[in-house]
C-alpha cells in the first residue's frame, strides 16, 4: 500500500510541527491538517509564515516551503477523512475535569468525537494512526466505535506517539531518536504498520523506526514521559538537599552525569518542570495504576508530582522569606513566563503558580517575556479561578521591554531559561533597581559570581 494522502485531525502544537515535517520531507504526500478552531487554521494560512500560531525555530521556514504545494490547512474535517489513506489523531487529551477520574484520567471526549467523525465519513479501507498521547487500551475503545459506527469498511488502528518536545520541536522531527509504531500482528495490521513505516523512512533511517505491539507503544509514550519527569523532580529533591548541606547541585548533576549509566541529560534543577504533558501523563498513569489495583505503582509515580509541586511552592515561598517575610506593594519582575525558552507555551508553566503564590502575598508582579501575549499570561492566571479577572489584570503588569519591567523592582526572578537574559546589561539593570536588588535564579543560568560582584543578592537553585 503506498500513501499518497494524508489527513491530520487537530493543528495544535503536534499536528502542525509533524505534518509540517512530514510535507516537507514527503513532496509526493498530500498533507492536509484539519481543525474545528477557524482561528488556529486562519493563523497556519497567514501569508506571512512568521505570524503561524505556533513558534518553534526553523517551522516557519519549512511552512514557507511546503504549504500550498503539498501541505494544507484547513477547517473542511470532513471531505479531509473522506480523501485520506491515512487519519493522525493529534487532538488534545487533557486532564478530566469532572466526574469519574477527575484531576487524573486523561479526557478522551475529543478523541472520541474524532473516531466518530471518521466512521461517519469513511466510505472506503483507512488507517487510523494515534498520534495524541493516549491511556493504554484506548485503541480498543477507537476499534469498537469505528466498527460498530462505520459503514461497513475496515480499519487498522496504529499507535505513533509523539516524543518531540517543544522549542526543539523541528529538530526534534528531523531527527529522532526513534520512530514507534504499534500494530495488530495480523497480515492486514502488518501491512498497515508497513505503510506508515515507509512514510517515515524518507527521511529516517530503518535502524530507528520501532515496530511493537499496540498496548507496548501507547504504554511507551506515557513511561517515557514519567521517567523524563522523574528525574527532573530526582535532581530537584536534590536541590533542597544541597541547599541545606553546602553541596552545589549543578556539580552534583555533572558528577552523576558523567557515569554513564546515568548520562548528563535532564538532570537541570529547576523552578519546576511545567508544559502540557508531564504532569497530565504522569496523572494518568497514576490513575491507570490505580484502576488496575496496583496502589504501590500509583504511589510510586504520584510523588513525581508531589515533589515538583513542592518546588514551585518552595520556590515562591523562599522569594518571600528572603524579603523580609513580605512581599506586599512590592514590584517582583518576572523574566520569563512560557514554560521553557523557545516556545511560546505556557501550558503548566511554573510561572503561573509562582505569580498566583506571590499575587496571594500582595506582590505586584512584572512580566517580560520575549513570546509570549500579555492575554495569554492574564488567561492563564484567570484560569486558576484564584481571583476575579479585575484582581488578576490589576496584580500584573507586562512588558515587552525587559529593562522597562526591571526598572524599580525589589527583587527578579528568572521563570524560563531564554538565552537573551544572559546576554542583559546587568549593572544597568542593578543601578534601576530597589536597594538590596534581589535576583531568584529559577533556572541557575547567570553567573552568580558576577552578579555578586555588581551588588545583587543572587539565590539559584540548589546552592
Ligand atoms: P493542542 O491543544 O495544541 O492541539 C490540539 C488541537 O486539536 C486543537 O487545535 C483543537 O482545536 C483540535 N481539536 C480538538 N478536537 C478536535 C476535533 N474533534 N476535530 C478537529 N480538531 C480538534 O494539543 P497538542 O499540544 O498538539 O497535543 C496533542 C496531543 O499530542 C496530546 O495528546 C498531547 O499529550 C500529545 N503530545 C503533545 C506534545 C507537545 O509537545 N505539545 C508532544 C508529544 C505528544
Ligand atoms: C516533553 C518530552 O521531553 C517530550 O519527549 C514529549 O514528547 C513531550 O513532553 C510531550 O509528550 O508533550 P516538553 O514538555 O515539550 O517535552 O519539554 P521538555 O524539554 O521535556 O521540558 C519539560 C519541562 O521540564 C520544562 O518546563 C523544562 O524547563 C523542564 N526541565 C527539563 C527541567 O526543569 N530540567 C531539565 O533538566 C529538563
Amino acid at each position: 500500500m503506498k500513501i499518497t494522502k494524508i489527513c491530520c485531525i487537530g493543528a495544535g502544537y503536534v499536528g502542525g510541527p509533524t505534518m509540517a515535517v512530514i510535507a516537507q520531507k514527503c513532496p509526493h504526500i498530500q498533507v492536509t491538517v484539519v481543525d474545528l478552531n477557524e482561528q488556529r487554521i486562519k493563523d497556519w494560512n497567514d501569508p506571512n509564515t512568521d505570524n503561524i500560531p505556533i513558534y518553534e525555530p526553523g517551522l516557519s521556514e519549512i511552512v514557507a516551503e511546503a504549504r500550498g504545494r503539498n501541505l494544507f490547512f484547513s477547517t473542511e474535517v470532513e471531505k479531509a477523512i473522506d480523501e485520506a489513506q491515512v487519519i493522525f489523531i493529534s487532538v488534545n487529551t487533557p486532564t478530566k475535569t469532572y466526574g469519574k477520574g477527575k484531576g487524573m484520567a486523561a479526557d478522551l471526549k475529543y478523541i472520541e468525537l474524532c473516531a466518530r467523525q471518521i466512521a461517519k465519513v469513511a466510505k472506503q479501507n483507512k488507517i487510523v494512526v494515534e498520534k495524541s498521547t493516549l491511556p493504554v487500551r484506548t485503541a480498543e475503545a477507537i476499534k469498537s466505535i469505528l466498527d460498530n459506527t462505520g459503514n461497513g469498511v475496515q480499519f487498522q488502528i496504529l499507535s505513533n506517539p509523539e516524543f518531540l518536545a517543544e522549542g526543539t520541536a523541528v529538530t526534534d522531527l528531523l531527527n529522532p531518536d526513534r520512530i514507534l509504531i504499534g500494530g495488530d500482528t495480523t497480515p492486514e495490521g502488518e501491512e498497515a504498520i508497513n505503510a506508515l513505516v515507509d512514510v517515515y523512512a524518507n527521511w529516517v533511517s530503518k535502524d530507528k523506526i520501532l515496530t511493537t505491539n499496540v498496548w507496548s507503544s501507547e504504554l511507551s509514550k506515557l513511561t517515557a514521559n514519567a521517567f523524563l519527569a522523574q528525574r527532573i523532580s530526582s535532581i530537584n529533591a536534590m536541590s533542597e538537599l544541597c541547599e541545606k548541606t553546602g553541596a552545589d547541585v549543578n556539580e552534583v548533576a555533572k558528577a552523576i552525569g558523567m557515569d554513564s549509566r546515568i548520562g548528563p541529560k535532564f538532570l537541570k534543577a529547576s523552578v519546576g518542570f511545567g508544559g502540557s504533558c508531564f504532569q497530565k501523563d504522569i496523572l494518568n498513569l497514576v490513575y491507570i495504576a490505580k484502576s488496575y489495583g496496583l496502589n504501590e505503582v500509583a504511589d510510586y509515580w504520584e510523588q513525581v508530582i508531589i515533589m515538583n509541586d513542592h518546588q514551585k511552592r518552595r520556590f515562591s515561598n523562599k522569594i518571600v522569606q528572603t524579603l523580609y517575610n513580605t512581599v506586599a506593594d512590592k514590584k517582583i519582575t518576572f523574566l520569563g513566563w512560557a514554560f521553557k525558552k523557545d516556545t511560546n507555551d505556557t501550558r503548566e508553566s511554573a510561572a503561573i503558580y509562582v505569580a498566583d503564590d506571590l499575587i496571594n502575598e500582595q506582590a505586584k508582579i512584572s512580566v517580560y517575556d520575549p513570546k509570549v501575549s500579555r492575554n495569554k499570561m492574564l488567561s492563564d492566571l484567570d484560569y486558576l479561578e484564584t481571583r476575579t479577572v479585575e484582581a488578576n489584570s490589576k496584580a500584573l503588569s507586562i512588558f515587552d521591554n525587559a529593562y522597562e519591567a526591571c526598572k524599580g523592582s525589589h527583587a527578579i526572578a528568572i521563570l524560563t531559561e531564554w538565552d537573551e537574559f544572559t546576554t542583559y546589561d546587568w549593572q544597568k539593570i542593578y543601578d534601576s533597581m530597589h536597594k538590596p536588588a534581589f535576583l531568584f535564579d529559577g533556572r541557575n543560568i547567570l553567573n552568580a559570581k558576577e552578579l555578586e560582584s555588581i551588588g545583587f543578592i543572587y539565590k539559584g537553585i540548589g546552592s
